[in-house]
């Protein structure tokens, strides 16, 4: 593990987009998994400084997110395909077609897991992975279970998830319970890791991720097995 401790939340931002960049730079055609939540927004904002620049091309990327709400549509203004539309993609030269997010209000949801699952594989597998990390240690919306999630599935959210993430909605009630996520083992075939998280109520999670036993109770511990992982944090 490349573990690297930022100064500030400025300093992470900038490390984080220059190690995005650099994958850009050196495979123009690259496949990145992106992150939603508060944690990447810095970051995106120095990729689209890096874009506005002229330093950084987005035509040729194609990207996966890892997860979405089940039940919001991509014109819900707190839906994942609304957050990446409004802090990266617009801002950027990515092609509309080359970004993925699983959908939110799919017929049939199994199914949608199951194509975003085999979308991947067709593109090649993901390149380089941004995570955050949650205050109970999940990745995506992998949340603390007994075994780890091997592929793309429909997930519950855990009441310390949802209590979260009300501070992006109205009210409790409105923060959708499911999702559909990423699984650890989707997230393990990245070829490349990068996972940042800064604040006093991440503290716990980061110690435990880089130092911790490897259990499906602490979901981002199994990120101690992956053979290119940066974790980049902050206080
Ligand atoms: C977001 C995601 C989640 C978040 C995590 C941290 O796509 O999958 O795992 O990364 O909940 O969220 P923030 O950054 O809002 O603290």
């Amino acid at each position: 593990m490349n573990i690297i401790k930022a100064n500030s939340i400025d300093e992470l931002n900038k490390k984080a987009a220059t190690l995005i960049g650099g994958q850009i730079l050196e495979k123009p055609d690259s496949v990145l998994g992106f992150a939603t939540g508060s944690s990447p927004l810095g970051t995106y904002d120095q990729l689209i400084r890096m874009y506005s620049s002229g330093a950084l091309d987005f035509s040729q990327v194609t990207t996966f997110n890892l997860d979405e709400y089940i039940g919001l549509g991509k014109g819900h203004p707190q839906s994942y395909h609304h957050f990446m539309e409004e802090h990266l993609f617009s801002r950027v030269n990515i092609v509309p077609e080359n970004t993925n997010i699983p959908s939110g209000v799919a017929a049939d949801e199994r199914a949608e897991c199951e194509r975003y699952e085999e979308a991947i594989a067709a593109a090649g597998g993901v390149d380089l992975q941004l995570l955050g990390l949650g205050r109970n240690g999940h990745i995506g919306f992998n949340e603390p279970d007994r075994v780890f999630a091997k592929q793309t599935s429909v997930v519950k959210l855990t009441e310390s998830t949802i209590e979260a993430n009300t501070r992006f909605f109205e009210s409790r009630e409105e923060v959708p319970q499911e999702a559909i996520s990423m699984g650890i083992g989707t997230i393990m075939r990245a070829r490349k890791i990068l996972l940042i998280a800064y604040g006093e109520d991440k503290k716990e999670a980061v110690e435990k991720l880089l130092y911790g036993e490897i259990t499906p109770e602490m979901p981002a511990s199994i990120l101690q097995l992956h053979p290119n992982v940066t974790v980049i944090y902050a206080d």
